[in-house]
């Protein structure tokens, strides 16, 4: 039975079902134990309970850990939740001591804190997790600092950078996901124990020692705010949110990548999938799969955002609902960085056929124009439209900008009929993307220089 006070119950077992989160609050069951015992400890301190009773509850809460991590504690729908579960095994197992637990808090403030010390655990496991990703990025990134890749905007191919240089703009993107999950941390390491139903406890407790036995850095600061509050899970939804976006990026080109029109790339056997009809065809199943859970992981922030949109002070039972979407978007993290890293770490990658797709859209085409501004001191709108009279040369004959003779080039337009034939090294495309030395470009200089950068962070 429930513990809120039903009036005429005629269906009880409904009820318990409708009512119950212990089938998945039970994930809870570590910072559950890890929250009572720093609280009793505090009891203890502040002579609440006596030395000989948090002893008992200690010894007795590690038993109940134990029973649960070997399997033989029996979860049951008629103790509703995490905490009801536990503490009534507690007092199964010690007695009456068990039952001097629950003095100064209240379930409200204890998940808030249970919760509060999950997201707080798992954004530093995804911390670690994002930071191997980084380090295989960065490995890839500095065997290709000369690999020619067409750059592209619209999809349509720009400019000639280098792969190593396309693999560092992901990392960059999972740097700031880092911190991210960095700042959130700090911001919400804060203990919400002590703060009660929603009013704080005549108890004379010491939420300070609580909360520096817990690892946090201070107790949360108004027991009204604190009882309802799931600020610090909707940041986590959101970090992974956004973190999970980068990764379906990479994914969607992966997913092109090892296309057949593209060819850029080969995934590793060892990750890639085969067709039940098709037995010639190897799937992108991984990327596609990032990408799609991409897509779930959003729905779990715009749930939680949506259920605390309407809820008046304090505590309102609707925040049950806060738990199984960030379990989801967590495990859904995890697994995919695990999984990006693996693919990452051993993907083929097709360097004749990048350099050879450079060849195709007059990559150099802004380095004819760049050289008229430079040498000839042209405005560069007049530069742009010698330019496309170029490269409607380049597409009469047949080639590439890079693959003009001088004299075809001088043909194109008079404005460069006497164009000096040191152009034809600046249209080259290796040179092309070596002129971009600029703070963050992608000459290889560049590049490795951002590396470099890039490894002192890591470390
Ligand atoms: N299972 C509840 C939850 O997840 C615990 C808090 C219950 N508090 C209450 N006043 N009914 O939110």
């Amino acid at each position: 039975m429930a513990s809120g006070q039903i009036l005429k119950n005629t269906n009880a077992k409904l009820l318990d079902e409708f009512n119950a989160s212990v089938m998945f609050d039970k994930e809870l069951y570590a910072q559950d134990i890890k929250g009572s015992i720093a609280h009793s400890k505090m009891l203890a301190l502040q002579d609440i309970i006596t030395v000989e009773d948090q002893e008992k509850i200690e010894a007795g809460l590690l038993q109940v850990k134990d029973e649960i991590e070997s399997g033989v504690f029996e979860w049951k729908i008629e103790h509703e939740d995490v905490h009801m579960a536990v503490e009534n095994r507690l007092t199964q197992i010690i007695g009456d001591a068990g039952g001097r637990l629950h003095t100064a808090r209240s379930r409200n403030d204890q998940v808030a804190t249970d919760f509060a010390l999950y997201v707080q655990d798992k954004s530093l496991v995804i911390k670690q997790k994002l930071k191997t990703l980084m380090k295989t990025l960065v490995n890839i990134a500095d065997k290709h600092t000369e690999t020619l890749i067409p750059g592209m905007t619209h999809l349509q191919h720009a400019q000639p950078i280098n792969f190593g240089f396309h693999m560092l703009a992901y990392a960059n993107m999972f740097k700031r996901d880092f911190e991210r999950f960095e700042s959130s941390y700090k911001r919400n390491n804060n203990c919400p124990l002590g703060s009660a139903a929603l009013a704080g406890t005549p108890h004379n407790i010491d939420r300070f020692k609580t909360a520096e036995l817990l690892g946090f850095d201070a107790p949360t600061a108004c027991a009204l705010d604190t009882s309802s509050n799931r600020d610090f899970a909707l940041e986590i939804l959101f970090n992974i949110s956004t973190s999970m976006m980068h990764i379906s990026r990479l994914s969607e080109e992966l997913i092109l990548w090892s296309s057949y029109e593209f060819g850029f790339v080969k995934m590793s056997d060892e990750y890639a999938t085969t067709s039940s009809i098709m037995p010639q065809k190897k799937n992108p199943d991984v990327p596609e799969l990032l990408r799609g859970k991409t897509g779930r992981v959003y729905g779990n922030l715009i749930s939680l955002l949506t259920v605390m949109k309407g809820l008046p002070l304090a505590y309102n039972k609707d925040t049950q609902e806060d738990k199984e979407g960030v379990f989801d978007s967590v495990k859904t993290m995890e697994i995919s960085l695990d999984i990006l890293t693996a693919v990452m770490d051993t993907l083929i990658i097709n360097v004749d056929t990048m350099e050879k797709a450079c060849k195709v859209g007059h990559l150099s085409a802004t380095d004819l124009a760049d050289y008229l501004v430079k040498k000839a001191n042209m405005p560069f709108r007049t530069a742009y439209y010698i330019t496309k009279d170029v490269v409607a040369m380049a597409n009469k004959l047949n080639k590439d900008m890079s693959e003009l003779t001088i004299e075809e080039l001088r043909d194109a337009n008079d404005e460069v009929k006497d164009i000096d034939k040191e152009i034809i090294s600046y249209l080259d495309l290796r040179n092309s993307m070596n002129a971009r030395t600029s703070f963050g470009g992608t000459s290889t200089a560049a590049t490795l220089y951002q590396i470099d950068i890039f490894k002192d962070w890591l470390k």
